[in-house]
């Protein structure tokens, strides 16, 4: 109830919060959802940030969102957009979702992998999900590499778990994607108030 209450008042927030950010966000939005085909899961659609950006033709993207204030926010955002459906679901609920596709030709994870609970099993479920030619499309912030920057993250971190519904300020999800089974086919790490980590990633081929 009181969770319920605060991921209300963060979804009223989070637009605004993010408006400088999201300047340059957008950007590497652009950049990487130009691409998107056939049938695409975005995790985690947030306020529908991206449903604007996604091809009108040859691609139908299904969002899935757990918070239900964000859900319903992004929900209205879906108007006239007969390509995007959207689940109040988390990942970890997909494969028990009986009408969604059991694999895609493409994942988006754009501010995500730090909020989830538990990254390496959402990284595996992405594995699971991703068709073998399918391509993983990744914006994350990620603990800095700076020592002094990535020394202050950790210490803030306590704080700001609570404060911003889970987000973690000292995860690699670069290295949590690689490690369960990604490798990045493009990648780029930029600063913009914090690390962040762009790529295309596709499953890594077994030898
Ligand atoms: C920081 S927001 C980012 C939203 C959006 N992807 C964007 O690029 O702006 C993180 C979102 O991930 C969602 N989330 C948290 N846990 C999740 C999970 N297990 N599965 C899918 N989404 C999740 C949150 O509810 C929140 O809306």
């Amino acid at each position: 109830m009181i969770r319920r209450q605060y991921q209300k008042l963060m979804t009223y927030f989070y637009d605004p919060f993010m408006k400088s950010t999201e300047k340059i966000l957008l950007m590497h939005r652009k950049e990487l959802l130009q691409q998107v085909q056939g049938e695409v899961l975005e995790v985690g659609s947030g306020t529908g940030i991206n449903f604007d950006l996604y091809p009108d033709k040859n691609a139908h993207i299904y969002g899935i969102e757990p918070s239900l204030p964000m859900y319903k926010k992004a929900k209205k955002r879906l108007q006239n957009k007969s390509n995007i459906t959207l689940y109040n679901i988390g990942i970890e609920n997909v494969l028990q979702q009986k009408d969604l596709p059991d694999q895609y030709d493409f994942i988006i994870s754009m501010l995500v992998l730090c909020t989830v609970k538990d990254a390496e099993k959402a990284a595996r479920l992405y594995y699971k999900l991703l068709k073998n030619n399918g391509k993983l499309l990744v914006l994350e912030h990620i603990h800095s590499t700076g020592k002094f920057y990535g020394k202050i993250q950790t210490l803030v971190n306590p704080l700001w778990k609570p404060f911003a519904d889970g987000c973690n300020l000292t995860r690699r999800q670069d290295i949590i994607l690689k490690n369960n089974g990604f490798e990045a086919i493009e990648e780029s790490y930029f600063n913009y108030g914090t690390d962040w980590y762009q790529a295309t990633m596709i499953k890594k081929h077994k030898s």
